[in-house]
Order: structure tokens, then C-alpha cells, then sequence
């Protein structure tokens, strides 16, 4: 889809629909949509006195133009109470006039930029929310179906302003939620593929793929170099599957791009001849081209590592999982898929930090080779597991990812895994859960993910669940028994991160949806891409050195 600012009067605008809103409560309406308000004669504002518009949440009031102004159809879509409008629902709104869009055929859309007026929300942000909600609420997954006939694709959204002096805000906003969103649904278009057409190496090819698009560094690693590190949780899981397992790495370096590296050499000679403008300059440049803050780099540059859990299926193994449901298992990727898809729109935003992801890549199948109760297998790190269930598979790929991630020496590391049912029956299909060793680093998420409108919630790691993964003949067993899933899950991760600031992020209850709700669509949800990338911009912008 094409999507642009353009400065100008909305009413005057050729699209199939112009979006407006409306505020619950105001009886005559301003801005962007009182203009068109009164190019209509007066028709939105007679249509509220009828009581068939009043801005509720969730409102849409399709008008006909009848000629009066050169789009055929205005949506006034309702915001609800302007005390409490925030950004998410900026985001949700525009999911929503989008699809209601789509389902009268237009093909182009002009909004508003709403949350921008009376609302008081930062422009940017708004025009950033409006261009996530388009993208995420229209998007779906058509690549083994025949199109229906009637179906429409919205081409172009055009978000016009009247503001000159707002416009250059605007576009920024724009790419911002172009490179988020995209991103979110390169990951929704992963999880949602079929496990017969996304094995451990389409994974890796489709990894390849962007990285050459987007200027990442990519490798892929197969078995053998896997035997060689001794990664025998990781080809312990692979055994039972005739997919050759895949390690994936994907590589972004914000700290060290060639414009910085100049940039910097620039100042250090502005410096040395003491030309103050000139240094100035070049620290303006450096801090809105590339996010880059002189006064605020630690010495060491930040290197955060993303750690994603990618089983292309989960059948439980030989602890094989009930057929009911099971389908839904080619989803097993999802963290895997949201780390590398984060990676994305790290590379087009350009971060000034560091960043990793890592993805070990394997199915978990109950083939004759496969690894069977009681097994015990030998990480990269040395440190043994016992398999008391094969259908814990997850922690175990995640043991030897972890241990790779640590031989980074990185700063921080962040796991992203469809990890437990058990989440589900804590947080529902809510919240996404964390558990971590670094409170501080738990907080950047959790900012992250306010920004992101996607949720998190902390879980605790008291010592004493430590005791439920004692094994009688390994270092540890890969299941705890019934009490605290997620936690004991958690806690067998800890044993591979050492001591390097960590959040593991558990996101089995919210990787897939079973219902259309605004900026979610019916299936594989994108989460937490969206937060994964803000962690990064966040990280770059204010490093946390005073914390570490
Ligand atoms: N992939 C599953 C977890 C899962 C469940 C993800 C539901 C998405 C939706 C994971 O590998 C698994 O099977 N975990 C087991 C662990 C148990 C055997 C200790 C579980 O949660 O049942
Ligand atoms: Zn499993
Ligand atoms: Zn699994």
C-alpha cells in the first residue's frame, strides 16, 4: 500500500472515502472535520442532532457526499471520551475505518491525523499510530487460497493536513509506523505459514532474504557446526525429525555504521580545531540522523541480544500432543519469527546500538530417532538435562541458544519463545508474561511495551521454584510438575545466562487469535515485534550504563 502525507484541506480531497472523527459529547464538530462538516452543509453536524452519530468508541457513520465535495463517502469515526483517548486508540481506530473501508470496496483512503486537535497527542505519534492501525488491521493471510471475487485491496492512504509547519513531523511518523508494522506483519506472515511450507531452512532462507533487503548480516548454521559447539539440547530436539535443523544469526551494527564512524572522525577534528559551530553541527546530525548521543555512549558499546524460540512444529515428540488443536502448532516459531522480523525495522531505522538475534530452528517430531523420556542431554554449556517430557522441547533449544548468546559477551539478552500453556492459564490471551534476573532491563520492556500498546506482565522467580527441575541423575530436568510452569520454564533458562542482564518473554497465550478485535486480525498476532524494536530505539536513545 502506498501511504503519504499531503498538506491541504480534506474536504478538497479525491479519494473513494474521507475518514473524520468525532470526540462523544461534542455536538459541533472542529478541525479537519468541521470543515468538511460545513462543506457537506452542514450534514455531520445534522446527522449528530438526528442521534444516529455521538462518538463513541467503535462508532462508524458512513455519509454520502452527494457531489458536494469530490469524494463520494465521509466516515466520521467515533474516538470516545477525549479525556481518556490515548494512542492505542489512535492505533485501533484507524484499524477499524480501515477495514470498514475495505468492506465497501474503496480502494483509496484520506484521513485526518486523529489525536492530533483537541485530543493534545504529539502529531508524529498520532500520524505513526494511524499507519500501525491501517496495516495491522488490514492485513491478511491469502497465500494458499483462491481470491474471492469481490475482494478489495485498499492501494493508498493519504494522511492530509492543513498545518504546513506539521507536515515534515507527520512523514516521519509515517516511516516510523511503516517500518513497525511491516515488521509486525512479516513475523504474522511467518507464523501463520504452514509448517510443510516453513521448515527450519525456509525459516533461515526467508531470514536471508530480508537480511539482503534490509543490509543485515545473516548466517546460517547447520548440523555439523552445531555438533561442534556440542549444542546436544538443540540436535537432541532435531532428532526425531528428518528437517535438518537450522541456526539462525542475524547481525545489526547501529554502533558502528560507516555515517557514524565518519561522522564522529568529523568531530573529533572540528574538536581538535576548535570549531565550535562546526562541532555542533555535527552533533545535531549525528543525534537526529542516527540517534546517536554523544554525551550519553557508555564506553562499551550496547550490544543487546534477541533469543527467539523457532519451532516450525511442535507435535510434542514422543510426549506427542493431543490431535485437537495441534494444527495450531506451526505457530511454535512465533518468537523466533518476531526477533528476526524486529530485526527488519531495526535495520531501517538505524538504531545506534548494537543488535543481535539468534534463532535455533529444529521441528519437534516423534520420529524413530527421536529423544525419549528419561534421555539426557548434554548442552553447549556442559550442563546436562534430563528430558522427563519431549514436549518441553522449547527450553532445550533455547539452553544452547542462550549459551551462544552469552559467548557474545552482550549486554543484555532478551528471550522471545512460545514457551508454556501455562502462560495462557495465567494471563489469558491478555498479556504476553516476563520473568527476568535484571529489574532494570524488565523495566525498559515494560516501557517498550507501553509505547507498543502491547502488554506484559511480570512473573516472579523466587529461589524455591528452583527446586522443582532437581534431577536425580542430570543437572537439571526439563519440567518442574504441575505448580508454576511457566516460572520453573523460566528458571531452567536462568542456568544458561549466567550472570548478563536477561528478560525471557513467554509468549505462548497471545501468538495467535481466533477473532478480528482493532489492530488484531484472525490468526498469528505480530507481538511483541512492535516492543522488541521500541526496546532497541530505547536502548540506543537512553543506555541504561548507570543500571548495568
Ligand atoms: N509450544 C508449547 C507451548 C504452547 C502451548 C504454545 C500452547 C502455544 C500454545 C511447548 O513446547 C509445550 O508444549 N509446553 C508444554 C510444557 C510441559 C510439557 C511442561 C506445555 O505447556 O504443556
Ligand atoms: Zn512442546
Ligand atoms: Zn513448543
Amino acid at each position: 500500500m502506498e501511504i503519504r502525507v499531503e498538506q491541504g484541506d480534506i474536504a478538497r480531497y479525491p479519494a473513494d472515502a474521507i475518514v473524520v472523527n468525532l470526540f462523544d459529547g461534542v455536538r459541533k464538530p472542529g478541525g479537519g472535520t468541521g470543515a468538511v462538516d460545513s462543506a457537506l452543509d452542514g450534514a455531520i453536524s445534522r446527522v449528530i442532532r438526528d442521534g444516529d452519530c455521538r462518538g463513541k468508541e467503535n462508532e462508524f457513520t458512513l455519509i454520502h457526499s452527494l457531489g458536494k465535495i469530490p469524494s463520494p463517502r465521509v466516515l466520521v469515526a467515533g474516538l470516545g471520551k477525549a479525556e481518556s483517548f490515548t494512542l492505542d486508540k489512535v492505533r485501533t481506530v484507524a484499524a477499524g475505518a480501515a477495514r470498514y473501508l475495505r468492506g465497501r470496496r474503496c480502494k483509496t483512503i484520506a484521513t485526518i491525523t486523529h489525536g492530533a486537535g483537541i485530543a493534545g497527542l504529539d502529531p508524529e505519534a498520532c500520524a505513526q499510530a494511524i499507519v500501525e492501525g491501517t496495516l495491522l488491521g488490514l492485513y491478511t493471510f491469502n497465500r494458499h487460497k483462491k481470491p474471492k471475487p469481490d475482494e478489495t485491496e485498499v492501494r493508498e492512504l493519504v494522511l492530509v493536513e492543513f498545518d504546513p509547519s506539521r507536515i515534515d513531523a507527520l512523514r516521519r511518523g509515517v516511516e516510523r509506523g511503516v517500518a513497525l508494522a511491516e515488521a509486525a506483519n512479516f513475523a504474522r506472515d511467518l507464523s501463520n505459514e504452514p509448517g510443510n511450507h516453513l521448515t527450519p531452512t525456509d525459516l533461515a532462507e526467508r531470514a536471508r532474504a530480508l537480511a539482503e533487503e534490509t543490509g543485515l548480516e545473516c548466517t546460517v548454521y547447520d548440523q555439523p557446526w552445531m555438533e561442534e559447539q556440542g549444542m546436544g539440547a538443540l540436535l537432541g530436539v532435531a532428532k526425531g525429525s528428518h528437517q535438518p535443523p537450522k541456526f539462525i544469526v542475524l547481525r545489526y551494527r547501529g554502533r558502528q555504521s560507516l555515517a557514524i564512524r565518519k561522522l564522529l572522525r568529523e568531530l573529533k577534528q572540528a574538536r581538535a580545531e576548535d570549531k565550535q559551530a562546526e562541532a555542533k553541527k555535527i552533533r545535531e546530525e549525528l543525534r537526529t540522523e542516527h540517534g546517536y548521543y554523544i554525551s550519553r555512549q557508555p564506553a562499551k558499546p550496547t550490544h543487546l541480544v534477541l533469543v527467539g524460540k523457532g519451532i516450525t512444529f511442535d507435535t510434542g515428540g514422543i510426549s506427542i500432543k493431543p490431535a485437537a488443536g495441534m494444527e495450531e502448532m506451526k505457530g511454535d516459531m512465533s518468537g523466533g519469527a518476531a526477533v528476526i522480523a524486529a530485526m527488519g525495522a531495526i535495520a531501517r531505522l538505524k538504531p545506534a546500538i548494537n543488535v543481535t538475534a539468534i534463532v535455533p530452528a529444529t521441528e519437534n517430531m516423534p520420529g524413530g530417532s527421536a529423544t525419549k523420556p528419561g534421555d539426557v542431554l548434554r548442552t553447549m554449556s556442559g550442563k546436562t538435562i534430563e528430558v522427563i517430557n519431549t514436549d518441553a522441547e522449547g527450553r532445550l533449544i533455547l539452553a544452547d541458544g542462550l549459551a551462544y548468546a552469552r559467548k557474545l559477551r552482550p549486554t543484555f539478552i532478551v528471550d522471545v519463545a512460545t514457551l508454556t500453556g501455562a502462560i495462557s492459564i495465567a494471563l489469558g490471551n491478555v498479556a504476553m508474561g516476563a520473568m527476568t534476573n535484571h529489574e532494570p532491563l524488565y523495566a525498559r520492556i515494560q516501557r517498550a511495551a507501553g509505547v507498543a500498546g502491547e502488554k506484559v506482565w511480570q512473573l516472579p522467580m523466587f529461589d524455591e521454584y528452583k527446586e522443582q527441575i532437581k534431577s536425580q541423575v542430570a543437572d537439571m530436568k526439563n519440567v518442574g510438575g504441575r505448580g508454576a510452569g511457566s516460572i520453573t520454564a523460566a528458571f531452567l533458562l536462568k542456568e544458561f545466562v549466567g550472570d548478563t542482564p536477561w528478560v525471557h518473554i513467554d509468549m505462548a497465550g497471545v501468538d495467535f487469535y481466533s477473532q478480528e478485535k482493532g489492530i488484531t486480525v484472525k490468526g498469528a498476532s505480530g507481538i511483541p515485534v512492535r516492543t522488541l524494536v521500541h526496546l532497541a530505539l530505547d536502548l540506543a536513545s537512553d543506555p541504561l550504563e548507570n543500571t548495568v
